[in-house]
Parts: structure tokens; C-alpha cells; sequence
């Protein structure tokens, strides 16, 4: 699997390091408040993982699964929400967390639909950030890392349901996505 890479381009200590400094970050925003903390399914599990036991504030875990829909922002194929949340949400710190953000079609649909239950407040985190495919004007509240408009596999990311896995992140050999 790792020869099907061209180059690495975040290694493990490099995401270690880094998600060490979001946790920081998120507990001193929080202030001890209990997050619900969202995870968007599937490709953000690694990183939702490793973020919640580098936080000390008092979290509730979630999921929700949302549709694939390529980079169409056609709303026929606009990003679907296919599963609800078994939490209450009125009144709750909620985190969203996944593991890109690209077009921003996905935070922006989520945001949306978490916002029309009334929070407490909305806050967001992307494992990787890569904002020049931005579709509209959404930011993300703490962004792991901002690459370029690169295709990157690991910690999460997929092509093709495959490399997931591995524990770091990379582009793949152009020869893996000509066949
Ligand atoms: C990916 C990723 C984000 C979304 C980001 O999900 O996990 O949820 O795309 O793209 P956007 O900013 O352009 O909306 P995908 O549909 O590939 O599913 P996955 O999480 O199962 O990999």
C-alpha cells in the first residue's frame, strides 16, 4: 500500500504534533463546557480519534453520516444529511469534525442543519483545509493543516475506499488512478 505513494506529504509526527495543539486550543476555547462532538462519517474517524484523547474538556460523542456527491453543486446531488443525530443538540457546544475540508459544500449543508436545532454555540474542526476548491465562504473554526489542491489519501482519506489506513498522508503514484 505505501508503494503506491508518490511522496508523504504529513507524517505521523507531524499529525501527532499537530493534533496535540489543536486539543490545546479547542479545551482553552471550551473552558471545561461539555462539547457534543460531531463526527462526520466515514473518512473522519481516524482523525476524530486522536483528537478526543487530546482533549480534557467533557465531550458526548455523535455521527452523521452525509451523502457523496463529487464536486457537482448541483442542489439535485448537493451534499444529503442520511442519518440524524441521537443527541439532543438546543443548548449544546457542538464540534463538528471531519477530516476535509474541501469545497465546503458538506460543513456548510451540516452547519446548516445543526444551527436549525438551536446549539449553544457551532464551532468546526478540519483535519486538512484546502482552500482554494472553497465553493462558498465557509471556514472552518481550527484547521489541522492547509494544503494545496492536491489528492491525498491517509489518516482517513480514501481513493477508492482503500488507504484509509494508513497513518499518514499522501498523494498517490498517478499510476494507481490511470489504470
Ligand atoms: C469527503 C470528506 C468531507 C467532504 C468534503 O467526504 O470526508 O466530508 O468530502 O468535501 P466538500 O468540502 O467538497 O464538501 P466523502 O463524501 O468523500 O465521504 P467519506 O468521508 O466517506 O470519505
Amino acid at each position: 500500500m505505501k508503494n503506491d505513494l508518490q511522496k508523504i506529504l504529513l507524517n505521523e509526527n507531524d499529525i501527532r504534533k499537530r493534533i496535540q495543539e489543536l486539543g490545546l486550543e479547542i479545551d482553552r476555547h471550551y473552558e471545561g463546557r461539555e462539547i457534543l462532538l460531531v463526527t462526520l462519517l466515514d473518512g473522519a474517524i481516524v482523525f476524530a480519534a486522536d483528537l478526543i484523547r487530546n482533549l480534557s474538556s467533557p465531550l458526548r460523542l455523535d455521527c452523521l453520516r452525509v451523502s457523496s456527491y463529487g464536486n457537482s453543486t448541483d442542489p439535485e446531488t448537493a451534499p444529503r444529511i442520511l442519518s440524524s443525530l441521537k443527541s439532543e443538540v438546543e443548548g449544546k457546544d457542538v464540534l463538528l469534525v471531519d477530516d476535509i475540508l474541501d469545497t465546503g459544500n458538506t460543513m456548510q449543508r451540516v452547519s446548516e442543519e445543526v444551527l436549525s436545532k438551536n446549539p449553544a454555540s457551532l464551532k468546526t474542526c478540519v483535519f486538512l483545509d484546502k482552500p482554494d476548491r472553497r465553493q462558498n465562504h465557509f471556514r472552518a473554526t481550527w484547521s489541522g493543516f492547509f494544503i494545496p489542491d492536491e489528492f491525498v489519501v491517509g489518516y482517513g482519506l480514501d481513493y477508492a475506499g482503500q488507504y484509509r489506513q494508513l497513518p499518514y498522508v499522501g498523494t498517490l503514484k498517478p499510476s494507481i488512478y490511470e489504470k
